[in-house]
């Protein structure tokens, strides 16, 4: 089954809207046609850009997709301070992160509440990018394969097959997420295989899911992760804030 790879860049908590829209420029002028039809590019910038990245992007025919780093469940209502999906959907976001470690370490997110904005998101007619992975101390205990397979089962649970074949993944082990330390491939590729097999246990085939790895991704090792058969993009922090190096990962191949 033939996945297109999926690069997106999580921007964070970094960049006003005019840093932005200079950041979006840059990399929009660093790719070519042809990456964009081997690698699906997305950029996740803060709430307050995504309007100008979104006009930048519609301005120039830019075929860079935006993606948003989360969002409420509900589609209205009082709840100061958070943002609805529908308000993401009109301004043209395809993606929206849902449960990133950050959101569920500092935010207090469960999977229960990643399974509702998963839910949401799809609702309103965009793409979760649904967030997993495993603590240090986890790791250590050989612990990651059973709380990855439950945060998988948790967050993804009750969406439709077809809902589970359009689903995007990322698998982030928390120790490698900024730190400078990325996994190593072999193992995040059988990790990102648990997460195909228990997604496929849910609900039937999921041959078409695609599943990033995100921690410390560089340009230097990103070639080795997409050589992993089951890894089907990544997630980038830290190096996505840079347009020539987050360029030249969405051309690893090169
Ligand atoms: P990093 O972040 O690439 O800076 O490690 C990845 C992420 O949090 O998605």
């Amino acid at each position: 089954m033939a996945r297109k790879p999926i690069i997106a860049g999580n921007w964070k908590m970094y960049k006003t809207h005019l840093e932005a829209i200079a950041l979006v420029q840059k990399l929009h002028y660093l790719l070519r046609p042809e990456d964009h039809d081997k690698v699906e590019t997305v950029v996740c910038p803060p709430f307050t850009a995504l309007r100008a990245v979104q006009t930048f992007i519609e301005g120039d025919n830019s075929s860079i997709e935006l993606g948003a780093q989360n969002c409420h469940w509900e589609n209205e209502g009082a709840y100061t301070g958070e943002i609805a999906p529908p308000m993401l959907a009109r301004l043209k976001c395809r993606y929206v992160i849902a449960g990133h470690s950050e959101r569920r370490q500092y935010f207090g997110e469960t999977d229960e509440i990643v399974n509702k904005k998963a839910k949401a998101i799809f609702a309103n007619g965009m793409t979760p990018i649904v967030c997993v992975g495993e603590s240090l101390e986890q790791r250590d205990a050989g612990e990651t394969e059973s709380f990855v397979e439950q945060q998988v089962r948790g967050s993804l649970a009750g969406l439709t097959a077809d809902q589970l074949k359009e689903v995007v993944v990322a698998y982030e082990p928390i120790w490698a997420i900024g730190t400078g330390r990325n996994a190593q491939p072999s193992d995040a590729n059988q990790v990102c295989g648990l997460i195909r097999k228990t997604a496929g246990s849910m609900k039937g085939d999921t041959g078409a899911l695609r599943i990033q790895y995100g921690g410390s991704v560089k340009p230097g090792n990103i070639k080795d992760f997409m050589a992993e058969d089951n890894i089907d993009g990544a997630l980038v922090g830290g190096a996505s804030l840079e347009a020539e190096d987050f360029a030249l990962i969405v051309r690893y191949r090169e």
